[in-house]
């Protein structure tokens, strides 16, 4: 018998991550944040002073990165440890956002993460959180989902995310920087952002997270 998975997909901001992991939680299932992986190469190749264009360079660092996720968390998210180094807050900043959305723009990096993905797909299911999750790594997965927001309430929810955090920004700049994200997200050739076509879309804009895990959790078999 196949381990179930549910797919999470969805633009920044989307309101992803926080309905994964709640989801994941209530059901007892594992969690996958594959943005996380994306964030920790880019990070990963920045360290290294890898030219971020330099596709196989960035490839054979994500071959070789020792990505973690520590059970102790920090404000219900679990800490990163890449390469040995703790780097939760880093990976929150747009800064390596941006760099991730680069790099995953890259083929090789993209194939070279692939298996580290699948892995995740352990007993007794996986709440599995992204872009591709439903279209390349899962595409078998009994249930796919496709979170949406407007803009506008997308930048809202980063920006609140990032003062708590401590980080500064600017409500302009980042929705700036949101969009940029994802039109390269969106146009990229190799698995770019879609729902996958027998993934349920819920545009969360102006509904409650609470709300919102109650109707992923209704899609799932009453069998669970
Ligand atoms: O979800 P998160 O904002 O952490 O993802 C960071 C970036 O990583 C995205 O903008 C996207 O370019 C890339 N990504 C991806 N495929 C995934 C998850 C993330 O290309 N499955």
């Amino acid at each position: 018998k196949t381990v179930p998975v549910l797919t999470i997909d969805g633009p920044s901001g989307s309101g992803k991550g926080t309905i994964s992991r709640l989801v994941a939680t209530r059901i007892g299932w594992h969690y996958l944040d594959s943005g996380a992986l994306y964030r920790a190469v880019g990070l990963a190749a920045a360290w290294e002073q890898i030219d971020l264009s330099d596709e196989d360079a960035v490839a054979a660092c994500a071959a070789r990165a020792d990505i973690r996720f520590d059970a102790e968390s920090e404000g219900g998210e679990p800490r990163v440890i890449v390469n040995g180094k703790d780097a939760t807050h880093q990976l929150r900043m747009e800064t390596a956002g941006a760099a991730a959305s680069a790099i995953a723009a890259l083929p090789a990096v993209r194939a070279a993460l692939v298996d580290l993905q699948r892995g995740f797909r352990r007993p007794p299911g996986l709440v599995a959180d992204g872009r591709d999750m439903g279209t390349v790594i899962f595409p078998d997965a009994g249930t796919k989902v496709f979170l949406t927001a407007s803009a506008a309430e997308r930048a809202e929810r980063r920006y609140k995310q990032l003062k708590d955090k401590g980080v500064s920004v600017t409500l302009d700049g980042l929705l700036g920087e949101i969009l940029a994200r994802d039109a390269r997200d969106a146009n990229r050739a190799v698995a770019p952002l879609r729902p996958a076509d027998d993934a349920v879309s819920i545009d969360t804009t102006g509904q409650g997270i609470a709300a919102v895990v109650e109707q992923v959790l209704a899609l799932l078999p009453a069998s669970l």
